[in-house]
Formats: structure tokens, sequence, C-alpha cells
């Protein structure tokens, strides 16, 4: 394939998908790798570009509302209550899908993932395409998801016509995944839209799969998310460093200034802790240190509820028993 093009052109991007290639998209929450759900051989290019097990199913993106009743055959009251509190918004919401959607999307499963994004740059993508359009995060599978288009680029040149480049990603960390059993909602992957924020807004009874069954969402897979560069997490950053002492070491931290003559390389993801700041700088960060030949990257462990319960269980995916 001829080099990919890096661009600001959403026209151009739509007459892309509309031919059927798969493209990189920006999202609010990490880029991805986008096809027309209607067509089949975008729909193949994408499980054979990501290099992704045929049965793991996709997330269909949509522009508005009214393209979710083109997907999804029934929709819950409580369903409706999410879209209009999180939509556009880093929400998936697992509904029954009509017969309409290719069986290769859902990896042959009765459910679709929807979800529409909160980037402008995507909205307009997508309201020009007028039609739903899949795509799973821009990586290969099992690597460290994309929040930039120089992301997308690294891991794909050349492999995809064309990347949308809309900046890097605002929320940093993919969407939260829930589904519904008659009055519970049930939460698949956990992300910056809080069990909290859902209870909050439906008053509904809360159910947590997200580390049961493995598969039934993607990042349930248990190594998942990870750079070449062996990771360990910890909650006693200058224990591990001094362990790890004369190896190349990178720290990734947050909240109280973290200095250690044994390290090479600290990166701060976010000086007040605050937990959806540190989800928008840590692929970037990783993807940085990743790039750096270091022998290890310690990160710190994340509080564990809310967003930070999220960005922990990704990172003990990412992360290499030593
Ligand atoms: O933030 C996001 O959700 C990003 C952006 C690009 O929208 N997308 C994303 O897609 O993270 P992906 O494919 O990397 O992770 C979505 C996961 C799939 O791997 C799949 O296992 C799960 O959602 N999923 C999709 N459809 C499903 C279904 N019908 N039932 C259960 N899980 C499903
Ligand atoms: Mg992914």
């Amino acid at each position: 394939m001829r080099k990919t093009i890096l661009t600001t052109n959403i026209p151009e991007a739509a007459r892309r998908l509309l031919d059927g290639e798969v493209i990189g998209m920006p999202t609010e929450t990490v880029y991805g790798l986008a096809g027309i759900i209607n067509s089949d051989t975008a729909i193949s290019n994408i499980f054979k570009v990501k290099g992704r097990p045929a049965d793991n199913p996709l997330i269909v993106h949509i522009a508005g509302l009214s393209q979710l009743d083109d997907v999804a055959a029934e929709v819950p009251e409580l369903a409706r209550q999410l879209s209009r509190a999180f939509w556009p918004g880093p929400l998936t919401m697992l509904l029954k899908k009509r017969s309409t959607v290719p069986d290769v999307v859902t990896a042959g499963l009765e459910t679709v993932a929807v979800r529409m994004p909160a980037h402008p740059a995507a909205l307009a993508l997508l309201s020009i395409v007028g039609e739903p359009v899949a795509a799973p995060s821009a990586n290969p599978f099992g690597a460290i998801s994309p929040s930039e288009a120089a992301h997308v680029l690294k891991y794909f040149d050349g492999k995809i016509p064309l990347i949308l480049d809309g900046g890097p990603s605002i929320v940093g960390i993919e969407s939260t995944i829930v589904g519904f059993e008659g009055t519970d909602v049930v939460v698949y992957r956990h992300g910056s839209i809080t069990a909290g924020q859902i209870m909050a807004v439906t008053g509904a009874t809360f159910i947590d799969r997200h580390s049961g069954a493995a598969k039934v969402a993607p990042g349930m897979y248990p190594r998942h998310y990870a750079p070449a560069t062996p990771l360990v997490f910890s909650n006693d950053l200058q224990k591990l460093a001094e362990q790890h002492k004369g190896k190349k070491i990178g720290v990734l931290y947050y909240g109280e200034f973290f200095i250690n003559n044994a390290v090479t390389i600290s990166c701060s993801l976010s000086p007040s802790a605050d937990m959806d700041e540190v989800a928008a700088n840590l692929y970037g960060t990783l993807h940085r240190l990743d790039g750096l030949g270091l022998d290890l990257i310690i990160v710190q462990e994340f509080p564990a509820e809310g967003v930070g319960a999220a960005l922990n269980d990704k990172l003990k995916r990412a992360s290499w028993q030593l």
C-alpha cells in the first residue's frame, strides 16, 4: 500500500470510509480503526490490520440518536436515560442488535455495542458518512492504545490509507461499557464514566462483571494495553526503584514530586493527583517511555475507586511479573 496520509480533511476521510476503506479516526477516548459496518471488506480489513481474533466484536459509532434505532432492535428506558445523560461521550451500551447489523461486526453475538463519541471531528465525519461506523482502538491486538494520530501512524504506516488527525484524545482511556439485565446496569469495562455517575442518573442497581468471565469485553483479556518495555505496577516507587538500581528505569507517578537517583526518567501524570488528568496523559506517556530503550517502567498504583480503579485494571493487564 502507498504511504499513509495524515490529514485534517474530514470530507476526504468520509469519502474513504464510503469507499469501504479502513482509516484512523479520532475520538475523545482513544483513536479508532474505522470502517462502515455495511462493507464486508472494511470490516474484515479491520480485523486483519489489527490482528484481532474474529470472536472479539467491534463497537459501532453513531452520529445521532436517530441512528441508534437503525442498529438496536430494542432500547430499554435505562439505555435512553444513559444516552441522554452521557452521549455524546465515553459510554458504550450493549443492546439487542437489529438483523441489519452484520454478524461479523458483533462476532455472531445477539447484542451490538454502540456509542456516540464526543469528538467534533468524529461527529462531523460520522454525519457526513451517514451510516454507522465500526471502530476498535487503533492498536495492534494487545498493544498500548493510541491517544494521538502519531501513535496510529507508528502502528499502521503503509497499512491504512489515511488517518484523520483530531489532536490528542482528551479523555485518554477507552469508553465505559455497560449492558442491561432487567432493571440492573451491568458494567463490562470500567472507564472514565464511573459506576457512581451511572447510578446517580438511573438509580439502577449496578452489577460489576469487569473482572469476571474472560473475553466478554476486550479489556477483559488478561494481557492487554502492554508496552514492549517490561512494566511493573507498585504503591512503593522508592522501594522498587532501589530494588532495580543499575537498570535504566522510567517512573510514571502522580501527586507529590518523585525523585530518586536510581531512576533515568520520571514523568508526572498529574501534579494534583487528578485521575481524569492521569487518564488523559497515561497512554501518551507510555508511548513516549516505550520508545526510550528503558529496561523497566514502574507505574504508581492508582486509588482504588472511580477512574483510578479503571486505570489500575488497565495497568495490571499491561504489567509483567518480574
Ligand atoms: O473508547 C472506545 O470504546 C474505543 C473508541 C475507538 O471508541 N474503542 C474501543 O474498541 O475501545 P475496542 O474494540 O478496542 O474495545 C471494545 C470492546 C471489544 O473488544 C469487545 O470485546 C467489546 O467492546 N464488545 C463489543 N461488542 C460487544 C458485544 N456485543 N458484547 C460484549 N462486548 C462487546
Ligand atoms: Mg482496544
